[in-house]
């Protein structure tokens, strides 16, 4: 038996991390049991981060391959070095694992190497690399175990030829065809990275339409804008199978309207349809409810059917996002330290790394009519945005949902340049309780993106000055 703990917390994505530091601060004795070499979870190691590294890469070549000329910046020839600019994502992710490996022995965190399995309510068995059993005992646990890709029944993801995400941002050459199954965040990001760099992309979605739980205009608009970069879309269609051959993949599917099968050969094929909650067996021989979404079930404050084990992030029901599961994160550790730890769930918002942008908070047009709660919308286009017009990057538009009657923010929905920075001014005017009036009484500097926020809010009392 080793140390004791006020808390173990297993897992170290950015629930786990988040909570381990914050535990610390707030003086409990804590550790984190993590499986990886590396600390941060999916989101630091093969998640958010080599996504967004990527994406910024393979953005700025595409401009400097199609938009710098027309800008008088010229030279000869742009030539891309796949290597470098993977390696150049690979240094991103060490920076940043490295970063968290500091932040824990700046707050005397125990990192415990291997993997974390619950023995019971109050003790944590860590099986590491030799295959040894160590037995800690601690006041509480905190699950913070993430999620997995999900696949399609008779698909197998070899991470070579058929892909998930973890696949997808290490491919050790470009693919010349790409097949994509899946239109949300994973297929839309990757898409976007791996047409920018030369493959020719085809997206299979099943709905008809993309990223199908945000709002109509956005997604509408989206497709279009994708489509003109070159990504091909088959909606409405279901992958039946994918069968693979030496180093190659074909890709069946269905019409869903008019039930023809068709098939596409490719080279890869990136398996994009969502992602499961990673719940060890021990959790269900403990006897540890769950949800009919197979999350663990918890209440209000995180707490599990078991006393003393905690849950938070993609093992635990809403949005799996890195920043919800920080939240919660924080929260739960205020909880365990005995303060009033609280996540407002109506305000968290979501962004797609694209180009242009989308970003989201709050409730979309179709949310409010099914709750029958009556509402104004302002928009406000990219196209009359100065900032946006100068930097020659306008597509899309701000739209502001609000109240009818109280003229409160319900919700925010962006497309376009820096939205996914500029949500973070939307999510705190709801925290805040904002009408529209009070966004669009707020000054704004001249000449930025954030303008077009104003604009938005002044539109919802029909009174946009540009546009
Ligand atoms: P997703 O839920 O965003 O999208 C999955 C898509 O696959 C849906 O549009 C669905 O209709 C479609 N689909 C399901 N079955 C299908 C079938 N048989 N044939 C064709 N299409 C089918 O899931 P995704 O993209 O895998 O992302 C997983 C999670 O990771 C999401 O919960 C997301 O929140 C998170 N994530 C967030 C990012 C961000 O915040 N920027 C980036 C990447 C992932």
């Amino acid at each position: 038996m080793n140390d004791n703990f006020d808390v173990i917390v297993i897992g170290s994505g950015p629930g786990g991390y988040v909570c381990a530091i914050r535990c610390a601060q707030l003086g409990l004795k804590t550790a984190c049991v993590e499986t990886r070499k590396t600390l941060g979870g999916t989101c630091l190691n093969i998640g958010c981060i080599p996504s967004k590294s990527l994406l910024n890469l393979s953005e700025t070549y595409q401009k400097a391959q199609k938009q710098f000329n027309n800008l008088g910046i010229e030279f000869d020839k742009v030539k891309l070095n796949f290597s470098k600019m993977m390696n150049n994502k690979n240094k991103s992710v060490m920076i940043l694992t490295k970063g968290v490996e500091f932040l824990f022995k700046k707050n005397k965190i125990t990192h415990l190497k291997g993997v974390g399995l619950i023995k019971d309510q109050n003790t944590v068995v860590v099986k590491d690399n030799s295959g040894k059993n160590l037995e800690y005992r601690t006041k509480k646990i905190v699950v913070s175990t993430g999620s997995i890709p999900s696949s399609l029944p008779g698909i197998k993801i070899d991470e070579k030829i058929i892909v998930s995400s973890t696949g997808a941002l290490s491919f050790s050459n470009i693919p010349k065809d790409l097949v994509i199954i899946g239109g949300g965040y994973i297929g839309l990001e990757m898409g976007s990275v791996w047409n920018r760099l030369g493959s020719k992309v085809t997206i299979i979605e099943f709905l008809d339409n993309i990223i199908p739980e945000m709002d109509k205009d956005i997604s509408n608009d989206f497709l279009k804008i994708l489509k003109k970069q070159g990504i091909d879309f088959k909606l409405n269609s279901k992958v039946t199978g994918v069968t693979s051959l030496k180093n190659k993949a074909i890709v069946n599917f269905t019409e869903n309207k008019n039930s023809k099968n068709e098939k596409i050969e490719c080279d890869n094929v990136l398996v994009a349809v969502g992602r499961k909650p990673n719940i060890g067996v021990e959790i269900a021989k403990l006897g540890i409810k769950l949800d009919n979404d197979k999350r663990i079930k918890i209440n209000e404050k995180f707490e599990t059917s078991i006393k003393n084990i905690y849950a938070i992030g993609d093992v635990v029901r809403g949005p799996m996002l890195a920043h919800k599961a920080e939240e919660e994160g924080i929260a739960v550790a205020e909880i365990i330290a005995g303060q009033a730890g609280h996540v407002n769930y109506n305000v968290i918002p979501s962004v797609i790394y694209t180009s242009p942008e989308v970003a989201a908070v709050g409730k979309t047009e179709a949310q409010l009519k099914k709750e029958n709660i009556a509402y104004k919308v302002g928009k406000f286009p990219f196209l009359a945005n100065s900032r946006a017009k100068i930097n020659n990057d306008s597509e899309g538009f701000v739209k502001i949902i609000a109240d009818a009657k109280t003229d409160k923010v319900l919700g925010v929905h962006m497309m376009g340049p820096h939205v996914g920075e500029m949500i973070a001014e939307m999510a705190l005017a709801m925290e805040f309780g904002a009408s529209s009036e009070d966004i669009a009484r707020t000054c704004h500097a001249h000449p930025t993106h954030t303008e077009a926020i104003k604009e938005a809010a002044m539109a919802v009392d029909k009174r946009p000055i540009h546009f």
